[in-house]
């Protein structure tokens, strides 16, 4: 196991534990499609892939049009008493914990308008949520008190949370910023037909500060950032300047496909230290993306063992709610950063 874990650290930088190979061998012992594993496991993909050839080097893995241990892996995996993964999540809420009941027409509405949006943009890091997620989002932040006559703030919006905040028709206001002319021109139409009328849409890219009229204005936020530690900065930072003060949320998500838990870390002190607010919520997997059309072209496809599209979903974020306290304070700076905003070593969908 030493000799794994030393073979796979000489490789690749991104943290590795005799966890992150036991949690790779698990997965494998339930499935042998590769986006499966990288979902099962929850390592970061470029971590798995990595895993797994040290793993087929080692002689315990074999890949064909799949990926299964060897008779020399199955005796590995009983000698370190490493069992078959498994995962009981509720089938009422898909493990998201809020009822979408109250919420059916709504999300009847959304799909139909959903079906005619703008498909995902790879140069912008884009890729959305499956319908109930959106809406999931409203029920949740709905449950916490945050959307009933508030001022809400949407930064990026190719989940099209904002049309799902309107049918609810809770927020006395919503502004949405995106960089994506094709979303921003989707929404007003959208808007337009509902004759929604307290909606505001920008366009920014959020390396530039808010404009000084939006500081300060809001109840709540939500935002998807990219997950370098650059983009989390600067996406949550500016929902937190954006926010009145004390005791306003803010929702975004964060994966564990393309950040290891060593990269949480940095995040919750960024969240903690930085900034200065308290994390209330925190649910597992929360939103799950459709497959976003573009995977050849991604790093991921490049370090997948087996070039096969994935079936199922296997993109997965979880939902962070974070509130404002005392001496809470956001980020404003303008950050002059290029590539960097999206990419890192842990990276893989960019
Ligand atoms: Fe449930």
């Amino acid at each position: 196991m030493q000799r794994i874990v030393e073979e796979v650290k000489s490789r690749i930088e991104i943290p590795v534990y005799e966890r992150s190979i036991e949690n790779v061998l698990s997965a494998i012992l339930s499935t042998g499609d590769f986006w499966k594993i990288v979902d099962i496991s929850e390592e970061p993909l470029p971590l798995v892939a990595e895993i797994i050839r040290v793993l087929e080097k080692e002689g315990l893995v074999k890949i064909t049009d799949k990926i299964e241990l060897t008779e020399k892996g199955l005796e590995f995996v009983k000698e370190y008493g490493i069992g078959k993964r498994e995962d009981h999540i509720c089938e009422c809420c898909e493990g998201r914990g809020v009822s979408l009941k109250p919420y059916k027409d709504i999300l009847e509405k959304f799909k139909e308008i959903a079906k005619d949006r703008p498909m995902p943009k790879h140069e912008y890091d884009q890729g959305y949520v499956k319908e109930e997620c959106t809406v999931a989002r409203i029920a949740l932040m709905n449950s916490r008190g945050d959307l009933y006559n508030k001022d809400v703030l949407v930064l990026g919006d190719d989940d099209l949370t904002s049309i799902a905040l309107m049918l609810s028709n809770l927020p006395k206001r919503i502004v949405v910023v995106d960089i994506d002319e094709r979303l921003i021109n989707f929404i007003k139409e959208t808007a337009e037909k509902l004759n929604y009328k307290n909606i505001e849409i920008i366009t920014l890219d959020l390396r530039n500060p808010l404009p000084e009229k939006y500081k300060k204005k809001f109840d709540t936020f939500i935002t998807d950032p990219p997950e370098t530690l650059y983009a989390i900065k600067t996406f949550i930072g500016r929902g937190i300047s954006a926010l009145k003060g004390e005791r306003r949320a803010g929702y975004f998500g964060i994966t564990r496909r393309e950040s290891s838990l060593d990269k949480w870390r940095e995040i919750q002190k960024i969240l903690l230290n930085d900034f200065n607010v308290v994390i209330t919520d925190l649910i597992r997997n929360f939103n799950q993306y459709i497959n976003w059309g573009y995977e050849e072209e991604t790093k991921a496809w490049r370090l997948a063992p087996i070039k096969k599209k994935p079936e199922d979903i296997w993109y997965k974020s979880y939902i962070f709610r974070i509130e404002t306290l005392k001496g809470s304070k956001g980020f404003d700076e303008e950050v002059k950063v290029g590539d960097e905003l999206y990419n890192d070593a842990e990276s893989s969908t960019t």
